[in-house]
């Protein structure tokens, strides 16, 4: 039995996002969201389901900061959806949306819990993609302008912002793969979405400093890890690529002001050509306070030519899987960890996601996730051992608080510590939220 034991001074939260927990997708002035369009696409949200009412957390946002209150976290991750603040993406600013945000932040500091707010989780303001979304620059401008309004308006109340969340899912997952919003197949755009958002967020910094406001500022990539097969060159290579994929790629040019050569050239192979403008590096590779980092899974791969866009290949190595379906693989989280600190030096990093997905339903009142609890025990110790190699991590926030709206998945994959019954909007908290609690009361927890 091993004590995993950490630092008095580590932040402990949890994590959540506007579109798949907030609802009132059309009060109070908001707007569409990419979201709402994709979800009414037939085929694209399994069940059709879609974030019209979510977890109802617009209304009943109380409630949910006095669960997180006897949870005892430090610190609650949330989004801004833009489309309540600038319905139109630009312009026009919504101010019953900017209240509900002030009304929501207050009683969280109220409560002596510190908001992280995340400006981009996804929901891109509908009028901005008839526009042509982040494969048009002047997507850029709007964003900037939205970050500053928001940087002007929560000075003082907000000290911990994300610009983004997740650029890969933003310009790969969403552009090249498909499978989220706006849903193209398109592997040039995908390529000028992921540069397009590196660059806001690199301009949204800037206009941080500009401002002097009184914070910390970063974003929040997600990541995994390849090991490779074998000791062969080609399985190591195929696993560098495929890693690079989230991590280089989005990280070389924030911290060394380049994109990753080996990279470009696979991509320019594909017939992908980089659309890069004069300053375009200079302005991304602002310096970041920390890096949010998200990890669920990883896995072992080896190469195999002409599969997939890197020639590569996972393979099933018979891993206990969530109910996601994706391998549970604490390793990679410890080597992904000490991998980034190799690469850029011991930035401070806070674990801004990280949890699993398990569909437990309540049996007399009460949710006995146990799965849960062991792979949040798997996956603190492997970040536990990335501490002590020397990760500079400052914190570690769960995705998440509440079972919510799961993307493409609709409402049919829950990763809370909360159960949420969709019907009644009750909330109960699993055995894993007990367990939560527990550790961060203490400290430590016992593997
Ligand atoms: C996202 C969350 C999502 C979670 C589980 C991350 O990709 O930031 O919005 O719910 O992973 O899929």
């Amino acid at each position: 039995m091993a004590i995993i034991e950490f630092p008095k001074d580590m932040k402990w939260g949890a994590a959540t996002a506007s579109y798949q927990i907030e609802g009132a997708a059309f009060e109070d002035g908001r707007e569409a969201s990419i979201w709402d369009t994709f979800c009414r696409i037939p085929g694209k949200v399994r069940d059709g389901d879609n974030g019209d009412i979510a977890c109802d957390s617009y209304h009943r946002y109380e409630e949910d900061i006095k669960i997180m209150k006897e949870l005892g976290i430090d610190t609650y991750r949330f989004s801004v959806a833009w489309p309540r603040i600038f319905p139109k993406g630009r312009g026009q600013v919504n101010q019953a949306g900017v209240d509900f945000y002030h009304r929501f932040v207050d009683a969280l500091l109220e409560n002596g819990i510190e908001p992280m707010c995340t400006l981009y989780h996804w929901d891109l303001p509908q009028a901005l993609q008839d526009e042509g979304g982040w494969g048009n620059r002047s997507t850029i401008d709007a964003f900037v302008e939205y970050s500053e309004f928001m940087f002007k308006e929560f000075s003082g109340k907000i000290k911990n912002w994300i610009t983004l969340n997740e650029p890969w899912c933003v310009s790969f997952l969403s552009n090249f793969i498909g499978e989220h919003a706006p849903g193209f197949k398109d592997l040039q755009l995908a390529t000028d979405v992921s540069h397009h958002l590196l660059v806001a967020h690199g301009r949204s910094v800037k206009a941080f400093r500009a401002l002097g406001v009184d914070g910390q500022i970063g974003y929040a990539p997600n990541v995994t890890w390849k090991e490779p097969f074998s000791d062969k060159q080609e399985d190591i290579d195929a696993c560098k690529r495929e890693v690079a994929w989230f991590v280089e790629w989005f990280m070389d040019p924030v911290f060394k002001g380049s994109y990753p050569q080996f990279m470009v050239d696979w991509f320019a192979d594909k017939g992908v050509k980089m659309n890069i403008q004069d300053g375009d590096l200079e302005d991304i590779s602002q310096p970041i306070d920390f890096m949010g980092i998200n990890y669920y899974t990883g896995n072992v791969a080896r190469y195999k030519e002409d599969n997939g866009l890197f020639s590569s290949e996972d393979l099933d190595m018979n891993y206990d899987r969530t109910d996601i379906g994706w391998p549970i693989y604490p390793e990679g989280f410890y080597k992904v960890l000490c991998y980034i600190t190799e690469l850029y030096g011991e930035v401070p990093i806070y674990i801004t996601e990280n949890g699993s997905c398990y569909n437990d339903e309540p049996v007399d009142g009460r949710v006995k996730d146990d799965r849960r609890i062991s792979y949040l025990k798997l996956h603190l110790a492997a970040l536990k051992r990335s501490m002590d190699s020397g990760v500079n991590i400052k914190g570690y926030l769960t995705w998440s608080l509440l079972d919510n709206f799961e993307w493409a998945f609709g409402y049919s994959m829950r990763f809370g510590i909360v159960h949420v019954n969709y019907r009644t909007l009750e909330r109960t908290p699993k055995d894993s939220y007990y367990w939560y609690k527990q550790t961060l009361a203490n400290g430590f927890y016992e593997l």
